[in-house]
């Protein structure tokens, strides 16, 4: 990497940052696209977020990925939002505009391309949910907006469940979402179904921990993606295979979340076989670590 005085910076803000993966992505992509660019972590302390942005801005900082736990509170630092952004509340990438950044949430696109990539698809499927957090509200907007069938929610604490279901289905005009409490999973009718693991059970250090560890749960899936890629195959992934299903886990939606960012940053559209390297070299950097 060679650093010189027009040399453009992109970065990430978060608490805390230090175990990200985004700089392989984003420094592994200014590489192979001989984009003049580098991207750096930022730890911005509590009550700093403000300042961080306006400072970010000053120091004419390209874009900045936005991380735990500033998600939503970063939307008050902006000075535009993109409209699915603000559908689903939530901001991961801000991109530099005249009088200051314009807020975009790429993780939903990320897993959409990811399960592209993966032959997945969502319209007309019927989808189980589980979690009813930051992560699983914005999956459920994207499966609703893509076409989902029905999709079963299932969270732990019903009330937050049946929030994200009420606000899907009014986005969406039509009752798609139906909330359940997590140990109604009987409730779901038979048939196959595509899952979403969108809870923190079974993050490392954690590795042992799962959602739900009945077998008659796990037979109704034909794939499972699991949000999580700490550890490489959670609990879920090993239950859906163990049952006969494809099991994923998140790493293909933090690779193509970061993809879109840089496309945003650079406006360029990154191909393929770009982000199969990219793809190759954070499989590279778990191994090693
Ligand atoms: P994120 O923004 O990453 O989605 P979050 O908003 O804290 O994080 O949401 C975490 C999700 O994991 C929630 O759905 C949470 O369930 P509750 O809404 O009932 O809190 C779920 N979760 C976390 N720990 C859990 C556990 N031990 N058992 C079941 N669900 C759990």
């Amino acid at each position: 990497m060679d650093i010189n005085g027009k040399t453009r910076t992109c970065g990430l803000i978060g608490h805390p940052v230090e175990h990200t993966l985004s700089p392989v992505i984003h420094n592994t992509l200014a590489g192979l696209t001989g984009h003049d660019m580098v991207y750096v972590p930022f730890d911005v302390e509590p009550g700093g977020l403000q300042d961080a942005v306006r400072g970010a801005y000053a120091l004419q900082i390209l874009g900045l990925n936005v991380t735990v736990p500033y998600k939503s509170e970063v939307i008050g630092c902006l000075q535009e939002i993109d409209m699915l952004a603000k559908k689903i509340g939530a901001v991961n990438t801000l991109v530099r505009t005249a009088g200051g950044y314009k807020g975009y949430n790429t993780d939903m696109e990320g897993l959409y391309r990811a399960m592209i990539s993966e032959g997945v698809r969502i319209a007309g499927e019927q989808i189980i949910l589980l979690g009813a957090g930051g992560a699983a509200r914005a999956v459920a907007h994207l499966c609703a907006l893509k076409g989902a069938g029905k999709i079963y929610l299932l969270n732990r604490t019903l009330d937050r469940a049946g929030q994200v279901a009420e606000e899907v289905n009014r986005a969406a005009g039509r009752e798609v979402v139906r909330p359940l409490r997590l140990t109604e999973y009987h409730e779901i009718p038979a048939g196959r179904y595509l899952a979403i693991q969108g809870t923190s059970v079974g993050l490392a250090p954690h590795d042992d921990e799962v959602i739900l560890s009945d077998k008659a749960f796990y037979e109704k899936i034909h794939t499972g993606f699991d949000l999580i890629y700490n550890p490489w195959e959670t609990g879920f992934m090993r239950l859906v295979k163990s049952c006969g299903g494809r099991a994923y886990n998140g790493l293909k939606m933090l690779l193509y979340q970061g993809i879109i960012a840089y496309e945003l940053w650079n406006d360029i559209s990154v191909p393929e076989e770009t982000a199969q390297i990219v793809y190759r070299k954070l499989m590279a950097h778990f191994e090693r670590s």
